[in-house]
């Protein structure tokens, strides 16, 4: 099986290189390229300017600056954005890239390989970075696929989005990322030896397996503080893992320097996963007093996946739904946006995060809609997808502003977000990296 195994690596080594010699990696070079930009929503405060240039060299953001007095050299490479809103790339903190919209019929997980889900991975990584998501936070993934697709498309094998990359959510025996609830008699194991890689019951447990999944490469951690919606034979509403094993877990997370995000749709779990010290409370669906309390004292991020109840309720039913998640959805997806609008109002932390791969990707946008409908502004919703987005996965170096310094991840809307936020539903123009991946903006204009 080793030696079965490590062919098989060489054959896929080999097939690589041959690919990367006929199609070399895209490098930005340092070349110079400006942004003639007519709107800027820049994400450093929640207002909008008029009329500047993005100088752009290599890969980052050299200057922004106010067109009216400064000369774009002659000769130069102009991106002509003067009729659009320019605003930095947009970040999905909650995404599982190898998941599939269309994969609701229990009998997928007999018949799916990891290679098929590696497939599709491929896929909806163009389709998220088209739709201008230049990062993405990839929250559960069969092992160790979102690891494997932040470094192809690093490395220039294939587009798509910046990846911070987990493993599978590692969950209590029989919570939410449990999938083997089938008869006692029938074993069915998601994973090889998954007790190395997502099952762990008890704080020793717990560490064995945040140690395995970084010393696979993970960027942060995701944990099941919570049952879900789409697992079987667990309430949404109850807490998964005591205060002590997800402290545990928070620990080994943050001595990696890693951090952790836990899955929380009731108030009890999401209180455990608070004082713990995780950094981030996934859906958050069932939020009360208490919560919103602790969330403050502690600056917690919530990411709540607001969008998805429409299509769970929808096309998930159609392509196989079992009833019992179908009520589930039911029981939280309502009160989920009203937790949102309480969260808003409280001042909360909140980052943008929808749970991709459970309806389609590239869809992301469409949850900027619900957040404005339960009590955003235009400007809180973007902000959300870009500067505290990019503060909760820790990148504000890199990512989520037009600033000097940052990477040159860049995109543009024809319409006026400010007043329409679904403007962000389509998005004309991306740039990643100073490279440009996508243009139906400039070529249309009198240039
Ligand atoms: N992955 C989540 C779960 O199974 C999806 C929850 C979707 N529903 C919602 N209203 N956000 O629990």
């Amino acid at each position: 099986m080793k030696i079965k195994t490590s062919i098989l690596s060489l054959i896929l080594l080999g097939a690589a290189s041959v690919c990367a010699l006929a199609q070399p990696a895209a490098k930005a070079g340092s070349h110079t390229t400006y942004i003639r930009a007519g709107h800027l929503f820049d994400s450093t405060s929640d207002t909008v300017r008029d009329n500047v240039v993005i100088v752009v060299t290599g890969d980052r953001i050299q200057s922004v600056v106010p067109a009216a007095s400064f000369t774009v050299p002659a000769g130069s490479t102009v991106i002509d954005l003067s009729k659009s809103t320019v605003l930095p790339g947009l970040i999905d903190c909650h995404t599982h890239m190898a998941a599939r919209a269309d994969r609701y019929d229990e009998i997928y997980r007999f018949k799916d390989t990891p290679f098929s889900a590696a497939f599709a991975a491929v896929v909806h990584a163009n389709k998220t970075l088209e739709a201008g998501f230049t990062s993405v936070r990839d929250v559960g993934s069969p092992p160790f696929m979102a690891v494997d697709l932040r470094n192809s498309i690093n490395e220039g094998l294939i587009p798509g989005p910046r990846i911070v990359a987990s493993g599978p959510g590692i969950s209590i025996t029989g919570g939410h990322g449990d999938l083997n609830n089938y008869s006692p008699q029938t074993r069915v194991t998601m994973f090889p030896e998954e007790h190395d890689y997502h099952i762990a019951d008890g704080a020793d447990q717990i560490r064995h397996v945040v140690r395995s999944q970084i010393k696979y490469g993970v960027d942060v951690i995701k944990i099941m503080a919570s049952g879900g919606v789409l697992s079987k034979g667990d309430s949404p509403g109850a807490p998964q893992y005591t205060l002590e094993e997800l402290k545990a877990a928070a620990e080994e997370a943050h001595m990696a320097g890693r951090k952790i995000a836990a899955h929380a749709h009731g108030a009890q779990g999401m209180k455990n996963a608070i004082l713990a010290g995780i950094d981030s409370i996934e859906h958050a669906s069932l939020i009360d007093d208490e919560v919103i309390r602790l969330a403050k004292e502690h600056g917690t991020y919530l990411v709540m996946d607001i969008y998805n109840d429409d299509y769970i309720l929808g096309k998930a039913i159609e392509f196989g739904l079992p009833k019992e998640n179908v009520e589930k959805e039911r029981m939280v997806g309502q009160r989920q946006r009203e937790s949102f609008e309480r969260a808003v109002k409280a001042g909360l932390k909140m980052a943008f995060g929808t749970d991709a791969g459970v309806y389609p990707h590239g869809d992301n946008a469409k949850q900027f809609f619900y957040m404005v409908k339960f009590g955003m502004t235009p400007a809180q919703a973007i902000r959300a997808a870009t500067s505290s987005a990019a503060d909760l996965i820790g990148r504000s170096k890199d990512v989520g502003t037009i600033e000097p310094g940052k990477f040159a991840d860049i995109i543009a809307v024809s319409g006026d977000p400010m007043q329409d936020v679904r403007a962000l539903e389509n998005v004309g123009f991306v740039m990643k990296g100073g490279l440009v991946v996508k243009d139906n903006i400039t070529a249309k204009s009198a240039r």
